[in-house]
């Protein structure tokens, strides 16, 4: 039986440090969407795993630019939520950018000699969009978006689902006491859903033979059809969850076009901060939202107890590893092999 990664690598600090640099840096990271920068002159701000970003559209050529938000005087956040700015200017000492990231002025620089304002503007990260959602990536020199993606967008739009036609909900937020492997892990598996999620397998059919589990390259797909005995109303007849590693959750519950897509960010060892961003198509009503809502925050109430007993668990020191079923939790087997790798212990 195969075993699963060991325990300690749940709670050890030396470890989230070594995967905060050898799976996290280069990876994509979902920030947002483009709702949030309706047109010319609106900007947002998220993050990238740690990495706090400002995503822009500069009036003057309305390109979609990402920048780490962080200013380069002395390091505070020049923009925080979302809004129509024609630059940014730093809280702090009101050093002012414009929204392609050129230092337009820093009061009292023309007290210095010599000083490099071209050299001082806001550090640029690569930014790509799939329909509306915003991806940003902060290493040197990141792989195009589009295959980052994989075959996750071709899947969604055999399904049936326009991702451009997606009108932007909510946002979910949420922070869980347990270590993000196992946040992952129990999003990549459904052996737990008939046991832990009755009103959801009363749904889906989360049986082995019905229920289909498929991996290529970092991309992991759930794709669960609607039992027979359910008459659902929608034109999606099956749900598909995608994880694409290390840390992306992408669902499509069976029904009316939805679409939640979020990551999961590791805070320190055992605190992990997640949130999804809720879409649904534009001609979805409201009563049916409400009620994919109501059900997905039960569905959600449900893992947070999981994870954070889990944690507990593995937290204790007492076992060294566990043992993972080879059917039914291949998808955490192919998730924990990529993490091995990526952290030389393959
Ligand atoms: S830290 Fe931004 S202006 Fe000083
Ligand atoms: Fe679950």
């Amino acid at each position: 039986m195969q075993s699963t990664l060991p325990y300690s690598w749940y709670t050890d600090p030396e470890i989230l440090r070594r995967e905060q640099e050898l799976v996290f840096r280069s990876a994509w990271q979902y920030v947002g969407h483009l709702g949030q920068v309706p047109e010319p002159g609106t900007f947002f701000a998220g993050s990238s795993g740690r990495t706090p970003i400002v995503v822009t559209r500069a009036r003057e050529d309305d390109e979609l630019r990402a920048f780490v938000n962080v200013c380069r005087h002395r390091g505070f956040p020049v923009a925080e939520g979302q809004g129509r700015r024609e630059t940014l200017q730093c809280p702090y000492h009101a050093w002012t950018y414009g929204l392609d990231g050129s230092l337009r002025s820093a009061p009292r620089s023309e007290e210095e000699p010599d000083f490099p304002r071209e050299e001082l503007g806001l550090l640029p990260a690569a930014v790509g969009t799939w329909g509306p959602f915003v991806f940003v990536n902060t290493s040197d020199d990141p792989e195009p978006l589009a295959d980052a993606l994989g075959s996750m967008p071709a899947q969604i739009d055999e399904l049936g689902l326009d991702v451009d036609d997606l009108v932007f909900h909510t946002r979910w937020e949420a922070e869980l006491d347990a270590n993000w492997k196992i946040v992952c892990e129990n999003f990549l598996e459904c052996y737990h859903c008939q046991v832990a999620h009755p009103a959801f397998a009363a749904v889906i059919d989360t049986s082995t033979d019905a229920y289909a589990l498929s991996t290529e390259g970092r991309l992991s797909s759930q794709r669960g059809p609607v039992r027979e005995n359910v008459r659902l109303d929608g034109e999606l007849q099956r749900s598909q969850f995608h994880f694409l590693w290390p840390n992306l959750g992408v669902n499509i519950f069976a029904g009316r076009p939805n679409i939640s897509i979020g990551p999961m960010v590791p805070l320190t060892p055992d605190r992990t901060y997640r949130f999804l961003d809720y879409f649904f198509g534009s001609d979805v009503g409201p009563d049916w939202i409400d009620e994919l809502m109501a059900f997905d925050a039960q569905v959600g109430l449900e893992d947070r107890s999981l994870v954070e007993g889990v944690h507990r668990g593995l937290a204790a020191g007492v076992l060294d590893h566990g043992v993972l079923m080879g059917r039914s939790e291949q998808l955490i087997g192919h998730f924990q092999s990529l993490t091995a790798a990526a952290l030389g212990q393959a």
